[in-house]
């Protein structure tokens, strides 16, 4: 090759948009924030929210690319930003305390770490989260598989609930301690946000990018107008695609869904209640797609997963304890605990040699249910034929239930293991770990 040939070459690579995302960078600014958040005939909502709004941009980059964030804090709090569901750097994990010091109100911190895995995420406030998720400090990661699905739009949508007055005035009582002791704090108002810049057709092909980021709330939620499949949980591609039908979708829990639109008139995303439905959010329909062939939905590219060593699996015990209505040990210092003590102290669960494999069966003691996020990880959970199910950061354990996890403790650094109720956690549901 000539050298003005090769010069011509790098000069049009340069300007593909894909190489231009090598470094994904920006402010990410937390602000006090105006946003609707009634419907649009209501009064505006002062809340908090990132660059501007809330829900904060969204973020996407390619697998494998770096994001660097340059992170200033305006809200008059303390605050930082964790990056769900990330199997990154620890130091950039966004846990005051634990990974960084707390970024006080007009200083700021740079996040630079990078995407391993293709998906689904998202990032939100990591101190006083139970507050500050509440206000609106969160938004949607996005990573970018390298050869994505054919499909015509591809749409995030964000799942939230809000106390909130006809006025349109988030209410303030963010510790309330009886919404702690029980379910956390439940909203009266529920919406999807959706994404969608471009007019959606009938006969399109969708990719649903569903994240609930609701502090408390589960969320069960049916589609309608659509015929498809959940092709990744919590933005871990299945091997299989599953039925969309009993999809429940808890705090910090995401699903991506490929589907047609069957519809000649929306697509609605509905939270079934025992009165009427409730419909959080619907995509209007604009005409027909009669260009699209139909084709079978596949599997997306998996992410690369260590293989967990099974016979030298190390066995762990969490118990969640406490709450409203339940026995609880005499050494927890706040309402709930895991195995016997509130919050974090001196001591991990657990200290894990690099690549050691745990089993930890996670023993729900208590009247509600809880939804366990451990950080920098994610973990299988065990069916109860002992087969290897999904591979998750979070994952929902009813009251009373107990169920194994499975995971390869690869990440090195200090993790967080809490319940994503952020109202559990605020009162005591966390615990740490160490892989070194
Ligand atoms: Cu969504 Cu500890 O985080
Ligand atoms: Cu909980």
């Amino acid at each position: 090759m000539k050298r003005r040939d090769f010069l011509t070459a790098a000069g049009a690579a340069i300007l593909s948009p894909r190489l231009s995302w090598a470094a994904t960078s920006q402010d990410l600014i937390a602000e006090p924030v105006t946003a609707q958040i009634l419907p649009n005939d209501g009064p505006a909502s002062a809340m908090w929210g990132y660059n501007g709004s809330t829900p904060g941009p969204e973020l996407r980059l390619a697998q494998g690319e770096f994001l660097d964030i340059r992170f200033l804090n305006q809200i008059g709090q303390g605050s930082a930003v964790h990056w769900h569901g990330l199997r990154s750097d620890n130091a950039m994990d966004g846990v005051p305390g634990l990974t960084q010091d707390i970024v006080h109100t007009g200083d700021q911190f740079n996040y630079r770490f990078r995407a391993p895995d293709a998906g689904t995420f998202w990032y939100h406030s990591h101190n006083r989260s139970w507050e500050q998720v509440a206000k609106g400090l969160y938004g949607p990661l996005i990573v970018e598989e390298r050869n994505p699905p054919d499909v015509d739009h591809d749409i995030t949508v964000l799942i939230d609930d809000w106390r909130i007055s006809e006025t349109g005035v988030l209410a303030g009582d963010f510790d309330n301690m009886h919404d702690q002791a029980h379910a956390g704090r439940m909203g009266n108002f529920a919406r999807a946000i959706i994404n969608t810049k471009a007019l959606v057709l009938t006969g399109d092909r969708l990719r649903l990018r569903l994240i609930n980021v609701a502090t408390d709330r589960i969320f069960p939620i049916e589609l309608t107008g659509i015929e498809g499949k959940v092709v990744a949980l919590d933005g871990m591609p299945l091997a299989e695609p599953q039925d969309i039908s009993d999809l429940v979708l808890a705090p910090a829990q995401r699903a991506d869904i490929i589907a047609d639109v069957t519809s000649p008139h929306s697509v609605q995303f509905v939270f079934p209640t025992r009165d009427d439905p409730y419909v959080l959010g619907e995509i209007a329909l604009e005409g027909t797609n009669s260009n699209r062939a139909a084709s079978a939905i596949r599997p997306l590219p998996a992410n690369m997963m260590a293989q967990p060593d099974l016979d030298n699996a190390l066995s762990l015990t969490l118990a969640m304890e406490g709450g409203a209505m339940s026995p609880r040990s005499t050494s927890l210092t706040d309402i709930w605990g895991f195995n016997g003590q509130s919050g974090l102290n001196d001591n991990p669960f657990h200290s894990f040699e690099r690549g050691q494999t745990a089993r930890i069966s996670l023993v729900n003691d208590t009247r509600f249910p809880h939804g366990i996020h451990l950080h920098g990880h994610h973990f299988f959970e065990v069916q109860a034929d002992g087969i290897l199910g999904e591979f998750r950061d979070t994952t929902l354990i009813t009251a009373g239930e107990t169920r194994d996890i499975l995971c390869v403790f690869d990440n090195p650094g200090k993790w967080l293991l809490h319940c994503h109720m952020l109202g559990h956690q605020a009162a005591g549901m966390k615990t740490w770990l160490e892989v070194s």
